[in-house]
């Protein structure tokens, strides 16, 4: 926890924890979890060490893709909560220091939304249309649809009404894409922002950010690309969906808002763009700040890392911004598995890395020492730099993907809808329901021996709390999520939860500022990355290093104290493979 929390500046070098609130902790039972569950766990996060909370949709859904289809933008889905139950979450995480950012989804609302129930009531040519792409079909009676882009979910990205004409849903079905060259959109938006910011709310992260202005007229796309890939993309702002010039019209009139408060709201872009064009959202007079996904794609390389870093690093300089961390998410395989597979540089390919094979269906058995050890050296480079690091719920356990979830439990819409449908498994194995408490281990399941029924590892509460049996989780843990449950790490000192809880501690007392944005390299050779930062005041040393081992040979650390390492060092002054360490210079 960081000073910084005080003051305006308190995102510029943040550590933001993702919630993804279903799958957090469950207080009443339903296997859901709920806004209660996030305010009963606010000490666990505050012992963690986070600046703040990002939650992902909480707002009422009918969960065609994990919350982010919105029925409405200004409330708390009823199964996890109320209103008062918001507020209350909020001030909690305020009494202990914690900011609290919230998901906004611009780019589509749900298809059950008021909007888009008065759309398909009102028929063509009406106002209510106009809020979304409607448009008629092609082929002499308008029976094919108006082109041939295709949805990130599979299939045609148009869906054909009953009248006959068709809406535009770049994701699923059930999100219908907003028209923002209409002003009432404009306008509704700016009306949620001002009241999740009335609510409390320090910040907003913003949805397909990059996605908001489309040209349909011209263009023709039989393979939109995948929102993740961001290589093939034009740069030229002209890309007919993403990353156009126009969409930055929109964050301008956001900041306004932004800026209605004291102190200014913050906001963080998700857009799957070229570095080179992220600072366009992340200018002060834009968002501010937005996601670099350049770790969450990255392979295990040194050459892929340091590029990385050095293009985040610039980035940010350009826009006035603060560079960003994501080694996972809510959309990506959690990193000690991806790390515990074979690797392939990902820059040489431009194509996802291989360890996409996770989500393929087919049983792939990570090397889970390797990607262990792989994360934790991880964890230290990265937090180690400057600006925002974003932690996703579980990474601080260490847990891996889930799979081998069976096909009839799962939840994404990827594995339904995508061409040969069922032959990928989706998103679901990172969002499986945390494990809070080994005690209330499931019980083996006959359905399949790797899941358990009942018991959840405390994310809902056990019979004896709740008075009666919770339901299952909505998403099966699986049996060895018990060596992972938070009290088994909380009790051991070599765990991934105690080192996140020594990286982030020693950040907050030794490098946090929110104006030491600089790194010095250090040359250590190609397999190593190695930089220092200038210490902060107070703290005893002038700098600290950072140096994060990628080759086969052991390298020498420099002189000075050793701060933290990723694994027990047999010799202090060498770091093995795969190992990293913070290095106190006096
Ligand atoms: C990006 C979100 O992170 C992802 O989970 C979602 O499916 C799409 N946007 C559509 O909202």
């Amino acid at each position: 926890m960081t000073d910084n929390n005080l003051n305006d500046d308190w995102w510029k070098q943040a550590v933001v924890y993702q919630i993804y609130p279903r799958s957090f902790k469950d207080a009443n039972g339903d296997g859901l979890g709920d806004i209660p569950g996030i305010t009963s766990k606010m000490q666990y996060l505050r012992e963690l060490g986070i600046d703040a909370i990002w939650l992902s949709p909480f707002y009422p859904s009918d969960l065609a893709d994990g919350g982010y289809d919105i029925i409405d933008y200004r409330n708390v889905d009823p199964r996890l909560g109320t209103m008062q139950d918001f507020d209350a979450m909020v001030s909690a995480a305020h009494q202990e220091g914690i900011k609290v950012i919230v998901d906004i989804v611009p780019n589509h609302t749900a298809n059950k939304h008021a909007w888009f129930l008065e759309a398909l009531a009102a028929g063509r040519g009406s106002t209510a249309r106009e809020r979304y792409i409607f448009k008629e079909g092609s082929g002499p009676n308008g029976e094919f649809p108006p082109n041939d882009w295709q949805s990130l979910f599979g299939g045609p990205a148009w869906e054909r009404v009953e009248d006959g004409q068709w809406y535009l849903h770049i994701f699923a079905k059930e999100q219908p894409d907003l028209n923002w060259n209409n002003p009432e959109v404009h306008e509704e938006f700016k009306k949620t922002l001002r009241f999740w910011s009335d609510h409390g709310t320090d910040g907003f992260r913003v949805d397909v950010a990059h996605g908001l202005a489309k040209k349909l007229d011209g263009a023709s796309m039989k393979d939109l690309s995948h929102w993740t890939v961001h290589d093939s993309l034009s740069h030229d702002g002209t890309h007919p969906l993403w990353d156009r010039a126009q969409v930055h019209d929109i964050y301008r009139e956001w900041r306004q808002v932004f800026n209605e408060y004291n102190p200014p709201r913050f906001a963080v872009g998700e857009a799957w763009v070229v570095p080179e064009h992220q600072y366009l959202y992340a200018s002060p007079d834009e968002l501010g700040q937005v996601f670099n996904f350049e770790f969450a794609i990255a392979n295990w390389f040194s050459q892929d890392f340091r590029t990385a870093i050095r293009d985040g690093l610039q980035a940010a300089k350009s826009s006035g911004s603060t560079a960003t961390w994501v080694m996972s998410n809510h959309d990506v395989p959690r990193h000690p598995s991806r790390y515990g597979l074979p690797q392939a540089p990902s820059k040489a390919t431009h194509q996802l890395p291989k360890d996409w094979v996770l989500r393929d269906g087919t049983t792939y058995e990570e090397n889970r020492e390797l990607g262990t050890r792989r994360a934790r050296a991880a964890i230290l480079m990265e937090t180690a730099l400057p600006g925002s690091v974003y932690i996703y719920q579980g990474e601080e356990l260490g847990l891996f993907e889930v799979p081998n979830i069976p096909w009839d439990r799962l939840e994404d819409p990827t594995p339904f809808r995508t061409r040969g449908r069922y032959t990928e498994k989706g998103r679901d194995g990172c969002r499986v329901p945390l494990p809070w408490n080994s005690q209330d281990a499931p019980h083996e399941a006959s359905w399949d021996s790797r899941f358990g029924t009942g018991a959840s590892f405390g994310f809902s509460p056990s019979d004896a709390t709740a008075g009666s049996q919770s339901a299952d989780p909505h998403l099966p843990q699986p049996l060895w999520y018990k060596d992972f449950a938070v009290d088994v790490e909380q009790q051991d000192p070599t765990s991934m939860l105690s080192l996140y809880k020594a990286c982030l501690s020693h950040r907050a007392a030794l490098l946090t500022s929110a104006h030491n944005t600089s790194v010095t390299w250090l040359d250590e050779g190609d397999e190593v990355i190695a930089y220092t930062r200038q210490a902060a005041d107070n703290s005893g040393y002038t700098a600290i290093a950072s140096i994060t081992n990628f080759g086969k040979n052991a390298v020498a650390l420099p002189e000075g104290d050793l701060i933290l390492s990723s694994i027990q060092l047999d010799d202090p002054a060498l770091l093995p493979q795969d190992a990293g360490a913070w290095i106190g210079i006096k």
